[in-house]
């Protein structure tokens, strides 16, 4: 059987994720979409949200699971079996970054491979920080967002801006 992984922090999951994750689910017969915990200080979204969100827009992904890890990545491929993990490319800015790390991880553990996906050129801008910063401002996210999930996260934006009100 050949597996996957597809990790990434998903704070909140946006339509350039779930493509990688749909066409790696094509080439691979399992793919698991690992959610990094603690990823940032102060996310919006918390690990178990997050994982509610992905499972809520891959209802119709059969050979996907959302699964969480902690510590390194390869470790986590080694957990789960798969030999592959799939990122996506946006840009070139994204080039020299994910270059880097696959050379770790290859050094880590060189019976782990890392694919790059290039971005669908639809979604080459999009990335979860850019949701949120249209969310706070007001914009629509409509099309950044699988509609699974668009009203949790203008929620918990008007949430945490409520949550700054008080603190003031
Ligand atoms: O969505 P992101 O935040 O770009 O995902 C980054 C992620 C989770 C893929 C990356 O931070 C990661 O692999 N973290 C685990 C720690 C690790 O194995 N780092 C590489 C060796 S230093």
């Amino acid at each position: 059987m050949r597996k996957a992984i597809c990790p990434g922090s998903f704070d909140p999951v946006t339509l350039g994720h779930l493509d990688i994750i749909s066409r790696s689910a094509k080439l691979f017969d399992k793919v698991y979409v690992a959610v990094l915990k603690n990823s940032e200080k102060k996310p919006l979204f918390t690990v178990e949200e997050r994982i509610d969100l992905l499972r809520r827009c891959l209802t119709d992904h059969a050979n996907v699971e959302v699964v969480t890890f902690s510590g390194l990545l390869v470790d986590c491929a080694k957990t789960y079996g798969a030999a592959a993990i799939v990122k996506g490319l946006r840009a070139v800015t994204d080039f020299e970054y994910e270059f880097q790390m696959a050379l770790i991880n290859k050094k880590l553990n060189p019976g782990i491979e890392t694919l790059f996906l290039n971005t669908n050129e639809q979604y080459m801008y999009l990335s979860s920080s850019v949701v949120k910063e249209v969310a706070r401002n007001g914009g629509d996210i409509a099309c950044f967002v699988h509609p699974a999930v668009e009203k949790d996260i203008r929620n918990a934006i008007i949430k945490e801006m409520k949550e700054k009100e008080i603190r003031k």
